[in-house]
């Protein structure tokens, strides 16, 4: 098995104080954060309510870090121009909310994002099969969609192995890379698993904003993925 790609920590604004959005952002990435996910919610595909592009396009100028948006809207399309002109660099969508998933992915591109496909816990990995040309990121659910401070739901691991050995196998044919990103009840205590299960991006919102420092718990992170790497290593050398 090859190596894992570099890892990358997406704290959640989710769980962040909205009161005060701008220094939430500053300050997680001062802390070491190296995207910010951006989680749109709009009370119809999920039972919940966020922001939208806006908001993205006000916290634009606070930081340099990839905006990483992840649509739980339906339908997605007329969103993507409006959130890349807010500066979001991935977009994300469900592809059970879009009628055309190909389509939607080609019209990220387009407006010059990186695209992702979200598979929630019970959506099959087959849906990357046919599309794996036009996607930048695949994102897992290992929570259902809707709400912060969820638990991990365990079987997300296999399915996160499953999808490693899918890009590995794109990537060995000479594919573009594509990130795999977890998102749902990461933290410091599960992530070495994750990593171990083949994850390069993280998504945690309440492990990062429920405590008071955002540096310590990136740390945390960031020690949790390199025991995972040792974990992915000993299993690449046995298999
Ligand atoms: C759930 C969101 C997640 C959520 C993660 O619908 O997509 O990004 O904020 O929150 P935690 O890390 O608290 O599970
Ligand atoms: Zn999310």
């Amino acid at each position: 098995m090859p190596e894992l790609p570099p890892a990358y920590i997406a704290p959640s604004l989710l769980s962040a104080d909205f009161a005060r959005l701008g220094e939430e952002v500053r300050n997680v990435v001062a802390a070491g954060a190296d995207w910010i996910h951006f989680d749109v919610m709009d009370n119809h595909y999920v039972p919940n309510l966020t922001f939208g592009p806006m908001v993205c396009a006000a916290l634009r100028p606070h930081t340099d870090a990839l905006i990483d948006v992840h649509l739980m809207v339906e339908p997605v399309d007329s969103l993507i121009p409006a959130f890349a002109k807010a500066g979001a660099n991935i977009i994300s969508f469900h592809p059970e909310a879009t009628r055309h998933v190909d389509r939607t992915l080609a019209l990220i591109r387009e407006h010059g994002c990186r695209a992702g496909l979200v598979l929630n816990p019970a959506t099959s990995p087959a849906w990357i099969d046919h599309v794996m040309d036009k996607l930048d990121l695949v994102l897992l659910m290992s929570v259902n969609p809707g709400y912060g401070g969820q638990s991990f739901i365990p079987h997300t691991l296999d399915k996160l192995t499953q999808v490693r050995q899918k890009i590995d196998a794109w990537q060995a044919q000479g594919g573009h890379p594509i990130a795999l990103e977890v998102d749902g009840g990461v933290k410091v205590d599960n992530i070495a698993a994750i990593r171990a299960a083949g994850a390069d991006a993280f998504v945690a919102g309440s492990a990062i904003f429920g405590q008071t420092d955002y540096a310590q718990v990136i740390r945390a992170l960031r020690a949790g993925i390199a025991q995972g790497d040792a974990q992915y290593r000993s299993l690449s050398s046995t298999s």
